[in-house]
């Protein structure tokens, strides 16, 4: 039987800003995600841009990634930046003891970073080691990224050939503290946090935007452990942030931390808890937002859910410590409902980055020697583009909304968005059910609409997936599902599908 759904849209009530750094991404020193991910170095034979993958800078730069966090994650905390510049056959050698217990050649470092960045387009968000590094190691490295002219960093820099600054904004302080980045308690955590960011100085004209590693999940307390002392006051002089946002991470998964369950091979069960874990998102965010509000009214700190997305039992063969999984339909499914959250939250969550962006975890691209397939998760992400920058479009539901009972929690079937930008407002719409369709009945207050054109992911199978024999078994198509009648619009979704429509609303 149809699902359906009817609702109200105002297109003359523009809601916050969503921040294109709300569709970031995250690139660790784990498993393939660097090395053989985005770094194959100069004597591959897979076409690179000194050293840089091709393909997968091609096919990210499609859609638009906006930041890129690196180089973790737990081996942020265990990362010396020195170790991965100048002469890569001289850089010393570690153990990266969190992921597979194999060795780092440090091949990959700043400056390979900082050219991957320049090649995606995207801006880089750097985290530092507060772990297991020092105050003056957090020190060194913005110097030596940002400060132009003549300091002791800024020479090393110019001798390893980059004699210009870069400019960094995102910088992260830390990595889950409360585990692998040292087991540390909230309050132990906060003045730490504080000394360093300190001395992550702004140099010049460079404004650094430094990120205070954050919760786990619901550990509100964390967060406001942090709130407390986010500001220092100077005398009587307006008090200014020490951080300019506290992070927090949530992944999904249908089952538990020692048996996440299967990215491909799922039952129906299985796929609607994943489905209602991955909308409990909605209410962390609104969790840690209520406790910033109550430090912050006016919101200028931001939150940043700088880890999310799924995380299944690794790929049958491979090593357990390198995190690589399929991405399936319900993985784009997954994303679908994490966009609509993040909208709906787009005036305090500033910033949000999936893990990972390559062969890791829920990835874009997925990479075997010379091949790439890029993952039905990836397409939600290039469909979703259009809402970049826009101001968020709440939509209200009128009567009853489609839900079903999940691990006795009522949970919505049917996960919307909009958002109005240049003249254009973009509806996104998931319909979460794999075994009936759905239809929304949209009525658009305030302004005339008019032109719909969309695009629709949908498969047979919400088990469904792409791999290098069938690299488009999930892919985009043409939508024709779509009716606009004066101020009514229509959408009609097949079972497990994600829409998004545009229409002109000048
Ligand atoms: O993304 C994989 C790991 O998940 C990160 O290194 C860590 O921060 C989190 O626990």
């Amino acid at each position: 039987m149809t699902q359906s759904l009817s609702a109200v849209v105002d297109l003359d009530v523009p809601g916050p800003e969503i921040s294109r750094h709300l569709y970031g991404h995250f690139a660790e020193h784990l498993g393939r995600c660097i090395y053989g991910g985005f770094w194959v170095g100069e004597d591959s034979d897979v076409p690179h841009e000194g050293g840089i993958r091709r393909d997968v800078v091609d096919a990210l730069r499609a859609i638009r990634i906006p930041n890129l966090r690196w180089p973790g994650g737990c081996f942020a905390d265990e990362y010396h930046w020195q170790d991965g510049i100048g002469p890569r056959e001289q850089r010393p050698r570690m153990v990266n003891t969190h992921w597979g217990d194999v060795e780092e050649n440090n091949h990959f470092g700043t400056h390979e970073f900082m050219a991957l960045c320049e090649l995606l387009g995207t801006e880089p968000y750097i985290s530092a080691n507060v772990g297991s590094g020092s105050v003056k190691e957090t020190s060194d490295w913005v110097e030596y990224l940002t400060r132009a002219g003549d300091s002791p960093m800024a020479r090393l820099r110019a001798e390893h050939g980059h004699p210009d600054p870069w400019n960094v904004r995102f910088f992260g302080i830390g990595n889950e503290p409360w585990g692998c980045g040292g087991n540390l308690r909230a309050e132990q955590f906060a003045p730490l946090a504080r000394q360093h960011a300190t001395y992550a100085r702004d140099h010049g004209e460079n404004r650094l935007y430094r990120i205070a590693a954050g919760a786990s999940d619901a550990d509100y307390a964390w967060t406001e452990t942090l709130m407390k002392q986010v500001s220092h006051g100077l005398g009587d002089r307006e008090p200014r942030e020490i951080f300019q946002a506290i992070s927090f991470h949530y992944y999904t998964m249908s089952g538990t931390w020692s048996d996440k369950g299967s990215a491909t091979r799922f039952s129906r069960d299985e796929y609607w808890t994943t489905v209602r874990r991955a909308q409990h998102v909605r209410e962390l965010i609104a969790g840690h937002a209520a406790v910033m509000d109550a430090y912050d009214p006016t919101k200028r700190i931001g939150l940043a859910l700088d880890e999310w997305g799924t995380w299944w039992n690794v790929e049958p063969g491979t090593n357990p410590g390198f995190l690589h999984q399929q991405n399936t339909m319900r993985d784009a499914l997954v994303a679908a409902i994490h966009f609509a959250a993040f909208h709906d939250h787009a005036d305090r969550l500033r910033l949000a980055n999936i893990a990972q962006t390559v062969n890791v975890l829920q990835a874009m691209v997925l990479t075997d020697g010379n091949a790439m397939v890029l993952t039905p998760t990836y397409h939600v992400f290039e469909m979703s583009a259009a809402h970049h920058d826009g101001r968020a479009l709440a939509i209200h539901p009128v009567g009853e909304v489609p839900t079903r009972t999940v691990d006795g929690v009522e949970v919505p079937t049917i996960s919307t968005t909009a958002s109005a930008k240049d003249g254009r407002t973009t509806v996104s719409v998931a319909n979460l059910d794999p075994d009936a369709p759905a239809s929304l009945d949209l009525s658009l207050r305030g302004r005339p609409a008019g032109q719909v054109t969309g695009r629709i992911l949908v498969a047979d199978d919400v088990a469904a997936h792409n791999t290098a024999a069938s690299p488009a078994a999930v892919a985009p198509q043409d939508y024709d599902g779509a009716r606009l009648d004066g101020e009514r619009l229509a959408l009609e979704l097949p079972p497990a599908s994600f829409v998004t429509v545009t229409l002109e609303t000048a």
